[in-house]
């Protein structure tokens, strides 16, 4: 069987949109914080989102308003009902720990996560 003609470059074509979107994106925030002055290490919690959708949520639920499981609790749990401290996650994503493999993030990522986690408190 074969596919229809043009399907395979069309979408080719689209991840390729897509991949041009992230970058200008990406772009569009670095000229951001450069024309607002902000300086290099600026917390975002965009950026702390789409990380810990990358890392963290083959254990943990990413999303706010999603319950817990028993294992491993939610990131929303964690700031709400726990109740942990900005310094404390910050501490605790620095450091290795046994039940989660040693992620090595940067300072950087680890204040994007720190933003996300901190706007999660916020959340109903
Ligand atoms: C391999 C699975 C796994 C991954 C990946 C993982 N975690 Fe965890 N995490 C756990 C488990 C299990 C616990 C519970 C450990 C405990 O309470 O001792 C935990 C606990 C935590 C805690 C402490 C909760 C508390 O209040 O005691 C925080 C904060 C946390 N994780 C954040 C993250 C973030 C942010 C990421 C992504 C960067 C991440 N975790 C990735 C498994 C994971």
């Amino acid at each position: 069987m074969r596919e229809r003609p043009g399907l395979a470059e069309r979408r080719g074509a689209s991840v390729q949109v897509l991949s041009l979107f992230r970058r200008g994106l990406g772009l569009g925030i670095v000229l951001f914080a450069l024309a607002a002055g902000v300086p290099a290490t600026a917390q975002d919690p965009a950026a702390g989102r789409a990380l810990a959708e990358q890392w963290c949520a083959s254990c943990h639920i990413v999303a706010p308003g999603a319950g817990s499981s028993d294992q491993v609790p939610s990131l929303q749990s964690i700031v709400q009902d726990r109740d942990r401290s900005e310094e404390w996650l910050r501490t605790w994503l620095s450091a290795p720990h046994e039940s989660m493999p040693s992620l090595s993030l940067s300072r950087m990522e680890i204040a994007d996560l720190v933003a996300y986690l901190e706007s999660l408190r916020a959340t109903e």
